[in-house]
């Protein structure tokens, strides 16, 4: 058996869920960490049970001829650093959003074509119990056409949580805020469930309670498919807490409600299917909030099963610039005050 060497690139929050779910899968060895703070490194390779840190991540790739890097950086540096490792040779898992500009994106799907590198993205949240009785309903379970969707997304991020970051709230390194960071999840389980084109968004984005950030902390407005769905969007950073993510969606023959994790689908002659996580799928990161969900070990196993088959991933990124385009137009559209056609 092929025993891939894997890099975990940018050590902060999130490294964890990247770290923890690589090192526990078979064909594998997380043999370094790469973070611009050597003890941010240091503390996350004892966790990872790798001997050694970098702080320049090309050093490494190369030091150590791996196989796999997980890109776990601030979002202006996914599409260089995905970039680069590509074309040393690395397969890619990088997390979202692939891009701020939408022209990087292309370029990352561009480059994992010419180099035959495979690059994947997380959207964790199409892994949870009730994404996966959603999806599978639309598609067999005879609810007929949907007629509407609306997500609701209602969290907080306090300030702090601004000022302790040197990329968060700002349009160059972060690339927006609630959308692209926070509710990028929610849109692209939408964008999933509805699978069809977007036709255009018309979206109304302000900054009303972070006057410390430059980025917008809410968003209302309308995506509308191809297909006639129309999915009406709120989102915002300025609740009291982070409330639980809800999807409803009406159908021809029944509803369909996600609350966080957890799906119920009801049919008009009264049949009744739920979903919830399962316990026994449960996976200890190290912690993490409940709002990130379990479910990235779910993704990266996926992925590393399709690197083993020499198959493409199931969210690869030619399915997850589908999401940029999505995100990048409700920004034009913000900014613009027009209705941006996809
Ligand atoms: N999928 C999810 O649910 C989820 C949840 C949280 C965060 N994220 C994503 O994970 C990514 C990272 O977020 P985070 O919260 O962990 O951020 P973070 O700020 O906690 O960590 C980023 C780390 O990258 C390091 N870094 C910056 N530039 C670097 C460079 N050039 N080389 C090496 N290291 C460098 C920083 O020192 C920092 O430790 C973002 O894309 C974010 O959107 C995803």
């Amino acid at each position: 058996m092929t025993v891939l060497k894997v890099g975990i690139i940018g050590c902060g929050r999130i490294s964890p869920f990247h770290g923890v779910p690589a090192a526990s899968q078979e064909n594998t060895k997380v043999v370094a960490c790469c973070d611009l703070v050597e003890d941010r490194a240091k503390e996350k390779a004892a966790l990872f049970g790798c001997e050694r840190t970098y702080t320049d991540y090309q050093k490494m790739i190369k030091a150590e001829k791996l196989d796999v890097v997980h890109i776990c950086l601030p979002h202006y540096l996914h599409p260089p650093v995905a970039i680069a490792a590509m074309k040393a040779g690395c397969h890619v898992l990088t997390e979202k959003p692939m891009s701020i500009a939408l022209a990087d994106a292309e370029e990352m799907v561009a480059t994992a074509k010419a180099t035959g590198k495979t690059l994947g993205v997380i959207f964790q949240n199409r892994y949870n119990a009730g994404s996966v009785l959603i999806k599978n309903v639309l598609q067999h379970g005879g609810l007929g056409r949907i007629l509407a969707v609306k997500a609701i997304l209602t969290w907080y991020r306090a300030p702090e949580y601004y000022t302790k970051s040197d990329w968060k709230g700002t349009w160059d390194k972060e690339g927006g805020g609630v959308i692209i960071d926070q509710a990028i999840h929610t849109f692209d389980l939408v964008r999933y469930f509805v699978n069809d084109q977007i036709d255009y968004v018309d979206c109304h984005i302000a900054n009303r309670e972070h006057p410390m950030i430059e980025v917008e902390d809410v968003v209302d407005g309308v995506i509308a498919f191809k297909n006639g769905v129309k999915a009406a969007i709120w989102a915002n950073n300025y609740y009291s807490h982070d409330d639980q993510v809800e999807i409803h969606m009406s159908c021809e023959n029944g509803t369909i409600k996600m609350v966080a994790e957890e799906a119920r689908v009801t049919y008009y002659d009264g049949r009744e299917f739920i979903a919830k996580p399962n316990p026994s799928e449960s996976f200890d990161y190290g912690g993490g909030p409940s709002y990130w969900g379990a479910s990235h070990v779910k993704q990266i196993d996926q992925f590393y099963e399709a690197l083993a088959n020499g198959e493409e991933p199931e969210i690869n990124g030619e399915i997850a610039i589908g999401t940029q385009r999505m995100v990048c137009a409700m920004y034009e559209s913000g900014k613009t005050g027009k209705r941006i056609f996809l």
